[in-house]
């Protein structure tokens, strides 16, 4: 038998605690995120349409992109024992610098199109983190005015080779006289990929006043206050304007590039070279050999060729032959700090997030880059210490079983004789 009382109110005082309301609405909102997804949600309720399916859209189907977040889902940890995880250090070195944590923030274009505070608020929230920032050829904000967002924090460029090189050179030299120490040189856009949700919505920059851009900015009045009251938006770097995304990019890139533009930037730039967009193993050998200081294992979250290798897939073998030459790095479908730490495991020495870091943006400005990066920082430390691992470094392939669900059928098989 349960033995019952009547409550006294002596005994529901202590049950009766509420948590102080915070009357700053924003805060608490971003308090309430406790994961990436959330932080997409008021993404998505307070950036218009068009835009916010600009970010989290990817091209053609969309398959890269699933399969790739997909490929993250599919890790099992396997933790060790009874080792002491009182203290965990996250920090690690990149390319010739110290981070504190083991992500970094990809390059974004057209970033105050997200929300007005655009690149100033990424690159300030990555310096207060102790992470790099990576400014886009494609970024709404100077690389001067990034400098002065992160004056002491470390800034990276990321380069498109564009028809006209002169502008490409020029955006080099720009970047290495700001002390940015390292350039990404993205070379998986020849040309634009298809991103048919950006079609479909009649997405132009700079944004189209229709009847369907002001049915849908009555409830996200404050993304238009902001967009109306603030300096137009337009390419920081470049002076073209006017179109689609798509054709924007289309008029930028030149799909001749080749590596012998690789090696001009070489000769430019004194800083770290580090090509974006590597898909598989040749070509990093061959990039292995040329001597660049790293890669990035990417699709371009999956916004450039759909049906592209899964990153996280390539990268094994890919560490396995080049690993000891240059630095693997890796983006691509990362929303939890558990694929951060799964990547490090299999041999990733740092790993970049794009819409992680722009859903945060969204959602709420500086104060929401914060959180992104608090969210993923949780996630790291947390997974670290329930796999017994305290230092980065620790992290090792045992400590990651890849379960497959995409198995590739050998070629030899499709071409051997009937
Ligand atoms: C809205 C958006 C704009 C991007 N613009 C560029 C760009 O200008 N240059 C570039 O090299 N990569 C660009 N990327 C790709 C990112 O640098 C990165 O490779 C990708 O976002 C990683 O995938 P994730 O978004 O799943 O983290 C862009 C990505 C997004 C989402």
């Amino acid at each position: 038998m349960v033995q019952r009382q009547i409550p006294k109110p002596r005994d529901l005082a202590p049950l009766m605690q509420f948590k102080k309301f915070d009357f700053n609405a924003s805060r608490r909102r971003l308090s309430a995120a406790l994961t990436i997804e959330d932080l997409r949600a008021i993404a998505k309720r307070r950036t218009p349409k068009a835009a916010f399916d600009y970010t989290d859209g990817a091209a053609e189907g969309e398959l890269s992109l699933a399969r790739a977040r997909q490929a993250f889902e599919d890790v099992e940890f396997n933790p060790s024992i009874l080792r002491d995880v009182s203290t965990v250090d996250t920090s690690t070195e990149i390319f010739g610098g110290p981070s504190a944590l083991p992500f970094g923030i990809a390059p974004t274009g057209f970033t105050r199109l997200m929300h007005t505070e655009g690149e100033v608020a990424g690159a300030g929230a990555a310096g207060a983190a102790g992470i790099p920032f990576t400014l886009s050829t494609l970024g709404t904000t100077s690389i001067e005015e990034v400098k002065a967002a992160n004056p002491h924090g470390r800034n990276w460029f990321q380069l498109y080779v564009m028809k006209d090189r002169q502008i490409s050179y020029e955006l080099t030299e720009r970047a290495s006289a700001a002390g940015f120490d390292t350039i990404f040189f993205t070379v998986d856009t020849p040309i634009a990929g298809a991103r048919l949700r950006d079609k479909r919505n009649g997405f132009s920059i700079p944004p189209q006043l229709t009847i369907n851009t002001i049915l849908n900015a009555i409830p996200r009045p404050w993304w238009w206050y902001d967009f109306l009251t603030t300096p137009p938006l337009e390419f920081a770097s470049l002076t073209s304007t006017g179109g689609t995304v798509g054709e924007l990019l289309d008029k930028a890139m030149d799909p001749s590039i080749n590596f012998e533009d690789l090696k001009t930037i070489r000769e430019l730039f004194s800083g770290k070279l580090v090509v974006k967009g590597v898909q598989n193993v040749e070509d990093a050998k061959k990039l292995a050999d040329l001597g660049v200081d790293g890669i990035v294992l990417s699709n371009h979250g999956g916004r450039q060729l759909d049906r592209a290798p899964v990153p996280f897939y390539l990268l094994p073998e890919v560490v396995r032959e080049v690993g000891n030459d240059l630095e693997v790095t890796l983006d691509t479908g990362i929303m939890n700090g558990a694929d951060i730490v799964a990547s490090l495991a299999l041999g990733a020495k740092f790993t970049y997030i794009g819409r992680a870091y722009l859903y945060g943006l969204m959602a709420g400005g500086r104060a929401g880059v914060d959180r992104t990066i608090e969210i993923l920082t949780d996630q790291i430390v947390r997974t670290m210490k329930l796999l017994e691992v305290s230092e980065v470094g620790e992290l090792e392939p045992k400590h990651v079983t890849q379960l497959r669900r995409l198995q590739p059928r050998s070629t030899a098989a499709v071409t051997a004789p009937h």
